[in-house]
């Protein structure tokens, strides 16, 4: 079957190749993809810089974010044939540790966790995958393709479970709502925001265009710029852009008892515009608290697929820039200044 695969940690490895179907010991439920989205992740692993093989083997099959239909829903699963499925990407660590232990594996503590096309054990960029049937979810049939946002809306579904959790610490109502960077993730963010009842504000560095034109559909407010030019102080921030810059000037914006939600992973860059003491001051003499966030457990899976199954299937689907073939791997992997979501169809849904 085709599949694409990669030679971690080693550049201009990514390509389209024939490897061997899935056994059985891969999972029980066999599937036939549909489709994979492409995110800032694969990219980073298609460029030699992150990303893991299974243990003795030379390659990874790429991509975390899937979508596919049921071939062989095996003995036990409880799913049927032609039923839309989606992978959950992380399994908990062997040993294991106690988050681990107790199906929390999104907060793995001793970072021996395994990940589905990034550590360790191959995703789902090939034809046909298995999966246990305790991490496969079952999609709304009418999202149809936009069942492959499922991935980064869990990822979402994480970090805005992480500020609710965190804000009952005092008295909080929270109405103000920023999110920095309007990717995908940032996007649905918005999206879930809106549904939390929020008033939510994006800012991205671009400034207009299908990015803008998305928040205001959701009667959200877009801005380009800089965060600390913003005329309010918000009671939370989903930080989606991982840059330096932003990220200090989120702690120095957020209002008091506030909390900054890391979800972007991003790398070096110039450094933080402030004094770091300055932006510890700012936190500490408003109470507020800055978490990171990554991946996602079954609740979170659970709790996105009900949102998006309650979202509004025209404005997902302008989430969706670009489709391409297998064949255009290369392509799919290149960023495009208009491009949202990028995904590579592997079959008609
Ligand atoms: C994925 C997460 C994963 C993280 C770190 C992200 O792109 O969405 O599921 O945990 O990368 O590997």
């Amino acid at each position: 079957m085709k599949a694409i695969i990669v030679e971690p940690k080693k550049t201009g490895t990514v390509r389209l190749e024939n490897i061997s179907e899935p056994q059985p010991k891969e999972g029980s439920v066999l599937v036939r993809a549909v489709a994979v989205g492409v995110c800032g992740t694969d990219v980073e692993i298609a460029e030699g810089k992150y990303g893991w093989a299974p243990q003795g083997q030379q390659y990874l099959v790429l991509g975390h974010e899937s979508l596919g239909r049921v071939i062989d829903p095996g003995p036990s699963s409880g799913l049927k044939k032609d039923d839309l499925v989606v992978g959950i990407v992380r399994r908990p660590d062997p040993v294991p540790c106690p988050n681990c232990a107790v199906g929390e594996w999104d907060m793995c503590r001793n970072g021996l966790y395994t990940e589905r096309g990034i550590k360790e054990i191959h995703g789902f960029m090939s034809e046909l995958w298995r999966i246990e049937p305790e991490y496969a979810i079952k999609v709304d049939p009418s999202l149809g393709l936009l069942g492959v946002l499922l991935e980064p809306s869990s990822v979402v579904a994480k970090a805005l479970e992480q500020v609710g959790l965190i804000g009952r610490r005092s008295f909080w109502e929270p109405k103000t709502l920023l999110v920095t960077g309007a990717g995908p993730v940032g996007l649905l963010a918005a999206l879930f925001a809106k549904i939390y009842g929020l008033d939510v504000h994006v800012l991205d560095r671009v400034e207009g265009g299908p990015k803008a034109d998305l928040v205001r559909e959701l009667g959200g407010t877009y801005h380009s710029g800089s965060v600390k030019d913003l005329k309010f102080e918000p009671d939370a921030i989903i930080e989606c852009t991982g840059v330096g810059q932003v990220i200090g000037e989120s702690i120095q914006k957020i209002g008091a008892n506030g909390i900054v939600c890391l979800a972007g992973i991003g790398h070096g860059g110039s450094g933080l515009s402030a004094n770091i003491a300055d932006v510890a001051s700012s936190a500490v003499l408003r109470n507020n608290v800055i978490v990171g966030s990554v991946n996602a457990n079954k609740r979170h899976w659970y709790r996105a697929s009900q949102y998006l199954a309650r979202a509004d299937r025209s404005w997902l689907m302008k989430l969706i820039t670009r489709i391409e073939k297998p064949e255009s791997f290369m392509n799919a992997l290149q960023r495009k200044p208009d491009d949202i979501k990028v995904v590579i169809q592997f079959s008609e849904i």
